[in-house]
C-alpha cells in the first residue's frame, strides 16, 4: 500500500547524519579499553562530566530516605508516584532556584514560581522556540556553535538559526559588529528575527563571555526588540578566572535599562552534576506570557516525580552543594591541565579556556589545505588512524577550518594518558607527511593523505604497544 509520512519524518532535521554523531558511532562499535580492546577508539567527542561521580555516590549512600526505593524512603513512595502537576514539586523548583542563585555567587534571585521544567535543556530550547518564533523566523547564533541547537531548535518548530560569525584573530569574541551584520543579512532576505541565542560558557569553546559582550548582547537585542536566550548549561562547570557572570546579573544591575519580557535562561543539570540521564532541564523566562506557555507545554517533556524528589534533597543539603561545586571545578581544572599540557608539548595549541568540558584544539597547521575538506580527511584520519573520537569544526559552524572539540572529562587519568600518546605519535607522522607533501608540490595532490604506510612502517618502532596505529588493521587500512 502507498503511504507518504509527514516533511518531520522524513526529513534530515536531527542531523544524525553529520560528522559530529559520525565518530560516536565510530566508538560504539569499538570502543576502547584498558585491557579488553587497548587499540579500540578513545571516546573523546562526549561532553560529560564524570570525575566527580564519587562525591554523589557518597551522598546517596549518606541519604537512603530521597530514594522512594529504599526502606528508609518507602513511606514517600506513593504521593510522590501520583504527583503529576506539571508545575512540579515545590520543593524541586524551590531547590532549583536556590541552586541556580548559589551557582552565580549570590548576586540574583530566581522566583521558584518560573522554574519551568523540560526534558533537559535539549526541550527547554525547543519549548521557547515554539514560544518565541514561528516557522520560518530566525534566531542569530554565534558561532561556533553545539551541533544540537540545529536538531533542538529548528527540526520540529521550522524555524532557522543564522550564523552570526565569530574568528579565531579575536577569540571568537562576540562583537556587535558581527551581530550587526548577522542582522542585516537576515533583513536583507527577507527572514524575521525574533532572537539572540548565547551560550555562556561556550561549547566548544570552553570560555566564558566577559559582562562586556554580555551587557552588548543584551543592550543590542533590546535595542531591536528581539528576544535574547541565554543557555547557561555550564554555569558551574567553571574551573579557573575570569569567573561566570550570568545575564540575569547584568539584568539585575540595570533592570530599568531592558526589557525583561525579551530575557529567558535556559539551564539543565546534564552538565554541571553530570546528569544527563535524569533530563533535568530547566526554563527561566522573565516573561508571563512564555512562564505561562512553556510550563503547559512541558507536559510534553516533565521530568518524572522520583527524579524531582531526588535531586530536591540533593540540592538543598547546602553541606553536598558547597563541597561539590568546588571539588568538582578543582578536578576539571587538573584534567583540563594535563590535557592542554599533553597537546602543548607537541606543539598543538588550543583556545585558552576556563569552563565546559572540553577545549578547542587547533589543528589548523595539520591541514593538507584550509578547507572543510582537508578537516574531513584529517578528522578521518584521526578516528580511523589514531583511533580518538574528537569533532571537527563544521559541524559547529566554525567559521575556520581545522578547530576540534576535545572532550576531557568522560574518561580516566589512564585513558587520557593513552589518549596524548596517541596524538604525539600522530602528529609526528602527520608533520612527515605534510612536508613530503610541500616539498612534492602539485603532483602529490591527488595523492591520499590516508596513504600513510611507508611513514607509518618507518615510525612503527616508536610506537607504544597500545597504540593502534601500530595494528595490523591500520596496516591493512592504508
Ligand atoms: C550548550 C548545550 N546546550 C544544551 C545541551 C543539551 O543538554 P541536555 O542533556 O540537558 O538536553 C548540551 C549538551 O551537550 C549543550 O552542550
Amino acid at each position: 500500500m502507498e503511504y507518504t509520512l509527514s516533511k518531520i519524518a522524513t526529513n534530515d532535521g536531527h542531523g544524525e547524519n553529520s560528522a559530529f554523531f559520525d565518530g560516536w558511532k565510530a566508538y560504539d562499535s569499538d570502543p576502547y579499553h584498558p585491557t579488553k580492546n587497548p587499540n579500540g577508539v578513545i571516546q573523546m567527542g562526549l561532553a560529560e562530566n564524570q570525575l566527580s561521580f564519587d562525591l554523589v555516590q557518597e551522598w546517596v549512600k549518606k541519604n537512603p530516605k530521597a530514594s522512594i526505593c529504599t526502606n528508609e524512603g518507602v513511606d514517600d513512595f506513593k504521593e510522590i508516584a501520583i504527583f503529576q502537576d506539571y508545575h512540579g514539586l515545590p520543593e524541586f523548583r524551590n531547590a532549583v532556584a536556590r541552586f541556580m542563585e548559589r551557582v552565580r555567587g549570590n548576586r540574583v534571585r530566581f522566583d521558584p514560581n518560573r522554574i519551568v521544567m523540560s526534558g533537559g535543556a535539549t526541550g527547554a530550547q525547543e519549548t521557547l522556540a515554539f514560544c518565541l518564533a514561528d516557522s520560518g523566523d530566525a534566531l542569530l547564533v554565534p558561532t561556533p556553535y553545539y551541533p544540537g541547537n540545529d536538531r533542538d531548535l529548528t527540526w520540529r518548530t521550522g524555524i532557522q538559526l543564522l550564523p552570526v560569525v565569530c574568528e579565531s584573530s579575536t577569540g571568537f569574541k562576540i562583537t556587535r559588529e558581527a551581530l550587526e551584520t548577522a542582522y542585516k543579512k537576515a533583513q536583507d532576505s527577507n527572514i524575521k528575527v525574533k532572537g539572540l541565542l548565547l551560550n555562556n560558557p561556550s561549547n566548544p569553546l570552553g570560555t566564558t563571555i566577559d559582562k562586556q559582550t554580555l551587557t552588548e548582547s543584551l543592550t543590542f537585542t533590546n535595542e531591536k526588540q528581539i528576544h535574547l536566550i541565554c543557555d547557561e548549561i555550564y554555569s558551574a562547570t567553571v574551573f579557573d578566572q575570569p569567573g561566570f557572570t550570568s545575564i540575569a546579573e547584568i539584568f539585575e544591575e540595570n533592570p530599568k535599562s531592558y526589557n525583561p519580557n525579551l530575557i529567558h535562561i535556559v539551564y539543565s543539570l546534564s552538565k554541571d552534576l553530570g546528569f544527563p540521564g535524569f533530563r533535568v532541564g530547566i526554563i527561566y523566562s522573565y516573561n508571563d506570557t512564555v512562564t505561562n506557555c512553556a510550563r503547559k507545554m512541558s507536559s510534553f517533556g516533565l521530568v518524572s516525580t522520583q527524579t524531582q524528589h531526588l535531586i530536591a534533597s540533593m540540592l538543598s543539603d547546602d553541606e553536598f552543594v558547597d563541597r561539590f561545586i568546588p571539588e568538582s571545578a578543582k578536578r576539571l581544572a587538573k584534567r583540563h591541565e594535563i590535557l592542554t599540557r599533553g597537546l602543548a608539548q607537541v606543539g598543538i595549541g588550543s583556545l585558552k579556556s576556563n569552563a565546559g568540558l572540553f577545549c578547542w584544539m587547533d589543528l589548523r597547521r595539520l591541514l593538507k589545505e584550509a578547507t572543510f575538506e582537508a578537516e574531513a580527511e584529517l578528522w578521518r584520519m584521526i578516528i580511523e588512524d589514531v583511533k580518538i573520537n574528537v569533532s571537527p569544526g563544521a559541524p559547529f559552524h566554525c567559521s575556520e577550518p581545522g578547530w576540534f572539540r576535545v572532550c576531557f572529562a568522560n574518561m580516566d587519568d589512564e585513558a587520557v594518558r593513552v589518549a596524548i600518546n596517541r596524538i604525539h605519535e600522530f602528529v609526528m607522522i602527520v608533520q612527515t607527511k605534510k612536508q613530503r607533501y610541500i616539498r612534492r608540490g602539485k603532483l602529490e595532490v591527488s595523492l591520499s593523505f590516508r596513504r600513510l604506510d611507508e611513514i607509518m612502517m618507518g615510525s612503527m618502532k616508536m610506537s607504544s604497544p597500545h597504540s593502534p596505529m601500530s595494528s595490523p588493521l591500520v596496516r591493512a587500512m592504508t
